[in-house]
């Protein structure tokens, strides 16, 4: 167990905007910061977050939390790994309370896999810079490559030592569990004996966005050709293919930076633009793209470079690549480089400056590009020239953007010299194929959440009341201020008259008493839970912090909470602007809205028990309608009262 004050340690250093920024590319909006959801395909950004509030909210999906919600959402950590890592990051010291034997045997499965994997990665690694052996074989292949010693810590590459189980046995004398070897795929385990896996190769560990070791890529350094040339670690609780990028750790700062990313195949040629100072890539490492793999790029930047080596496998398999590349929303250029050149080599013979200069050059658009390619073949093959349009045109029909779409349509109307009616008679005809798939996603930024339970127009009034208590309560709900009230006093006469009178109380005290007052249940469930949590804090801590609240609070109730207060500062600007109130300072104002919007709340509730005893009222025996009738004149005289004061509030 995380000891507490680790944990509070944690949070106080904490920045939602810092920990976020390292997954999701964030611009400043206003107070707030906006993004690219990381958990939908979404391109009009509606991920928000607050430093000042310290938390995010996510409009596309609804999640939303605080920065360790995030964590355990995005990079699905438990809770005490998500701790573990902001530990890391703002170098806080993790302190330990007395675990049992037993608890730590129960220690998390996937925690274990990590564990092991860094360990391994850092057994590799010093193999290859400490030992004799590792410097003569596989120190003396990566300087022979061109890697420089920066490059290659940077990396963390590493070698496995060419014996049976090296490795292995060195793990479990370090008190690895054998079990969490075999299920990283680190060691083979064949009945009683284990091998290691990466006998003999060169490492690349695989690492996460986040910098954790997730896998590896071994490189052989024989000439076997029954061998396989790389052989990577086989999928597993911690390592899917389909979701990691090679390189993604160290690029995603340069990719947000310079807005593009450039996509290579393998390990070398990722680590060979890094040292020549392009930072910006990551590889796919031989498999083909998958959409996942392009999320995660698509959270940094519109715009993907497919680099690639000249021999035709290598383009085939991008032509696939850049479909679904478009089918994001993303833009796409591809640069081929000269025969028998992959980025690696290019990079290794040439300056940064000189590549540079030749991605300038050689990037083309999609179009262009295809084009390029297939003419050679088709130049005076009609039928493969009307092969070659129809593929340029499935290629735009994924683009979901109609007005890009057509500007490619154009672009390809001009160079393949082909009328662009006959162009969208065929894009039509493909989109039609699509249908349902293609149905355009809606946008939902900022749009309110409503609770399943509230549906139809007539409860609407009530939810937004419910809501905005809700929200008052958790902002100001400590703040000290005037309110207004009619009292009942005694004039000279002796006559019974409402008469004003200010009153201070802190803003949750007067929403408890005038709520109490009338027995209000909120009738939103969600609402009453956070209701009735933020009260009890409140009475039991009279300087009640909302961070503090909103780090204990359960996950679903986090994620209602955030949409309110992400939502506060429009919606209650709007209100005060409705209103026709002054606002001078952000808190101005807040007393009259606490009191308008406890009074229509009861004004909406008495209004609701004045219909129901009205129908009630016609239900029953004639002899029990006066008691009934007697009922409804009191509500309504309550109604009026309400009314008389929600009319000097306003
Ligand atoms: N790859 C793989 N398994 C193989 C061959 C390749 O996983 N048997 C992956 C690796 O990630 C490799 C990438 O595909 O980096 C590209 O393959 P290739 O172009 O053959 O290798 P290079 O990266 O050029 O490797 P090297 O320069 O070391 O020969
Ligand atoms: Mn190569």
């Amino acid at each position: 167990m995380i000891s507490k004050s680790t944990i509070d340690r944690v949070f106080e250093a904490s920045r939602v905007e810092e920990v976020l920024g390292d997954f999701v590319n964030l611009k400043k909006s206003g107070s707030n910061y906006k993004g690219l959801s990381p958990f939908s395909d979404e391109r009009t950004p509606s991920f928000m977050v607050s430093p000042v509030k310290q938390i995010w909210k996510d409009f596309s999906s609804g999640k939303g939390g605080n920065v360790v919600a995030f964590l355990m959402e995005h990079e699905h950590f438990t809770y005490p790994e998500a701790i573990k890592y902001l530990a890391k990051k703002y170098n806080i010291e993790v302190e330990e309370t007395e675990q049992s034997q037993e608890q730590k045997e129960q220690a998390d499965e996937r925690e274990s896999m990590y564990l092991v994997s860094e360990f391994a990665a850092k057994y590799f690694q010093n193999n290859l810079l400490k030992t004799e052996l590792g410097k003569a074989i596989g120190l003396s292949y990566f300087r022979e490559r061109g890697f420089t010693d920066e490059t290659i810590k940077k990396f963390g590459l590493g070698y496995c030592l060419d014996e049976w189980d090296a490795f292995t046995s060195e793990a479990i004398r370090k008190g690895y569990k054998l079990e969490f070897l075999e299920k990283t795929g680190l060691t083979i385990v064949k009945g009683e004996k284990q091998f290691d896996r990466f006998k003999g190769r060169v490492m690349f560990p695989i690492q996460s966005m986040s910098g954790r070791v997730l896998g590896f890529g071994g490189r052989i350094l024989t000439n076997d050709k029954k061998a396989a040339k790389y052989l990577n670690s086989p999928e597993s609780e911690i390592y899917h293919k389909s979701k990691v990028l090679y390189g993604i750790y160290h690029a995603k700062q340069a990719i947000a930076k310079e807005d593009n990313c450039y996509l290579v195949e393998g390990y070398t040629d990722v680590i060979q633009f890094n040292q020549s100072g392009i930072e910006n890539v990551v590889s796919s490492s031989g498999t083909s793209l998958t959409p996942e793999q392009i999320r995660l790029i698509n959270r940094l930047t519109k715009n993907i470079t497919v680099l690639f080596d000249s021999d035709a496998a290598g383009q085939r398999a991008s032509i696939r690549g850049i479909d679904l590349i478009l089918e994001q929303g993303m833009n796409v250029k591809v640069c081929a480089f000269p025969e028998g050149e992959d980025p690696d080599s290019f990079a290794k013979k040439n300056s940064e400056d000189e590549i540079q200069l030749y991605l300038r050059n050689n990037s083309k658009d999609f179009i262009n590009y295809k084009a390029s390619l297939l003419m050679e073949e088709a130049k005076n093959d009609p039928v493969k020239k009307a092969s070659l349009i129809r593929d340029m045109v499935s290629s735009i029909s994924k683009i979901p953007d109609n007005i890009q779409q057509e500007v490619y349509v154009q672009e390809t109307s001009r160079i393949m010299d082909i009328s662009e009616e006959v162009l969208f008679t065929t894009l039509a005809q493909l989109s039609g194929n699509k249908t349902g798939k293609a149905a355009p996603r809606k946008t939902k930024s900022l749009e309110v959440v409503r609770d399943e339970t509230t549906p139809g127009e007539k409860v609407d009034e009530l939810y937004v009341l419910e809501r905005t208590i809700i929200s008052l309560l958790l902002l100001y709900g400590s703040l000290e201020e005037e309110f207004e009230d009619l009292v009942v006093k005694m004039d000279e006469d002796g006559k019974m008259v409402l008469e004003p009178e200010v009153q201070k109380s802190k803003v949750y005290e007067k929403v408890f008493l005038d709520l109490q007052e009338d027995e209000v249940a909120f009738a939103n469930e969600h609402f009453q839970k956070i209701y009735q949590e933020v009260i009890n804090r409140y009475n039991a801590e009279e300087d009640f912090s909302l961070e503090g609240f909103i780090n204990e609070m359960a996950l679903e109730n986090a994620s209602e909470i955030t949409t309110i207060l992400m939502e506060e500062e429009q919606y209650v600007l709007h209100d005060w602007q409705r209103m026709d109130i002054f606002v001078k300072g952000k808190n101005e104002g807040i007393g009259r809205l606490v009191n308008e919007t406890i009074l229509s709340l009861r004004r909406y509730l008495v209004n609701q028990k004045i219909n129901e005893l009205n129908q009630e009222i016609k239900e029953v025996p004639a002899e029990d309608s006066p008691g009934i009738l007697q009922d409804i004149m009191d509500y309504l005289s309550l109604k009026k009262v309400l009314s008389n004061k929600l009319n000097r509030v306003m």
